[in-house]
């Protein structure tokens, strides 16, 4: 990979400028990266549209926003991304409160779930909070971003490398051999597959002025593990985030940020930190694994899940 565009440091928010007069929709904001994403697109003016599952945290965060930021621009709905009833309730106050989106940063997720849970419509809870969750959202508010020439940010992870480093068509909710890494990581990677072929799809049909960008936060002090991690996972990385393998939750929401706000990015790269592993450092383009970039299995996850969610994307 070719020395980092941003330089030595990288990119950083220093390089946002007003943001005035435009919109980010964010998914799980309430902690860790969506957070500090929220905290950072509102001090440069931006308004931002928070989607959370859980009312009263959201209330509490805006209002620490607010305190920190009396102009902050918030308009909070409520999403539960494992419910596509739900999902499909969010999309539509979207499109009624908020008339342009210049970012849809699908950044909420859970993780390591310790033992296999299925969601109202049957897919593992990972696939179907990170992935499908997100499939709906995108297709939805997909006109409006269109409207807008705005952009679709996917918070991925180094999990896509991880696992089975494809997608299980033959058993995709884990009926066998559940583990929590292995269903985490293919539903990082269904994320990230889903976006480099969302793309290949706008150009096919002649549309480039939506952008859309792969990125994920490296190994970032959040809240993820603790919330849905089990108590050997929790451990675990409560140590790691003692040793310089991570990197605070702020530093995190660098690369989602960069995929919103930078001009002239490259859509075909892979973004985070460029340190140690990919885990920490200077946020950049770096090298992503031939896999996730597999068209065969795009094209059949893609056709899948607008199998699965019945939602139509109109490209
Ligand atoms: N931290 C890392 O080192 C790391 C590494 C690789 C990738 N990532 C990715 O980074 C992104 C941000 O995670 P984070 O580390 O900042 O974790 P986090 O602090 O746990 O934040 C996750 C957010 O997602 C929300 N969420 C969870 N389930 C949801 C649902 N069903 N519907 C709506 N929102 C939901 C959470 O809301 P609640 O408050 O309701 O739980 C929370 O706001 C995720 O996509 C994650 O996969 C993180």
């Amino acid at each position: 990979m070719s020395a980092n565009k941003f330089g030595k440091e990288g990119w950083t928010p220093n390089r946002i400028k007003d943001l005035s007069g435009k919109t980010f929709v964010i998914t799980g904001t309430t902690s860790g990266t969506g957070f500090e994403a929220a905290r950072i697109l509102l001090s440069k003016g931006a308004r931002v549209g928070m989607l959370n599952r859980n009312p009263q945290k959201a209330k509490e965060i805006t209002q620490i926003l607010q305190q920190e930021n009396s102009k902050a621009d918030i308009i909070n709905i409520q999403i539960d991304l494992g419910v596509q009833a739900s999902v499909k309730q969010a999309a539509a106050e979207v499109l009624q409160s908020i008339d342009r989106i210049d970012a849809l940063m699908c950044n909420g997720a859970i993780a390591q779930v310790p033992t296999r849970k299925l969601t109202k419509e049957g897919w593992e809870s990972q696939m179907g909070v990170n992935y499908f969750g997100h499939f709906t959202l995108q297709a939805l508010l997909y006109p409006l971003i269109e409207k807008s020439q705005g952009r679709i940010v996917t918070v991925g992870s180094l999990g896509y490398d991880m696992g089975l480093k494809t997608i299980k068509f033959d058993d995709l909710n884990w009926n066998e051999g559940y583990t929590p890494n292995n269903a985490y990581s293919q539903s990082k990677l269904a994320q990230i597959m889903s976006a480099y072929e969302l793309q290949r799809r706008l150009a096919l049909a002649g549309k480039t002025a939506v952008k859309v960008y792969a990125c994920h936060p490296g190994s970032s002090r959040t809240s993820l593990i603790k919330t849905s991690g089990s108590l050997l996972m929790r451990i675990t990385f409560g140590l790691m985030k003692l040793s310089p393998l991570t990197q605070p939750a702020e530093k995190g929401a660098y690369p989602e940020l960069m995929c919103a706000t930078e001009e002239d990015l490259d859509q075909t790269a892979f973004y985070g930190p460029t340190g140690r592993s990919n885990w920490v450092g200077p946020v950049g383009a770096h090298h992503i694994e031939s896999h996730a970039k597999d068209e065969a299995v795009a094209q059949r996850l893609w056709d899948l899940s607008v199998a699965e969610t019945g939602v139509t994307w109109n490209i």
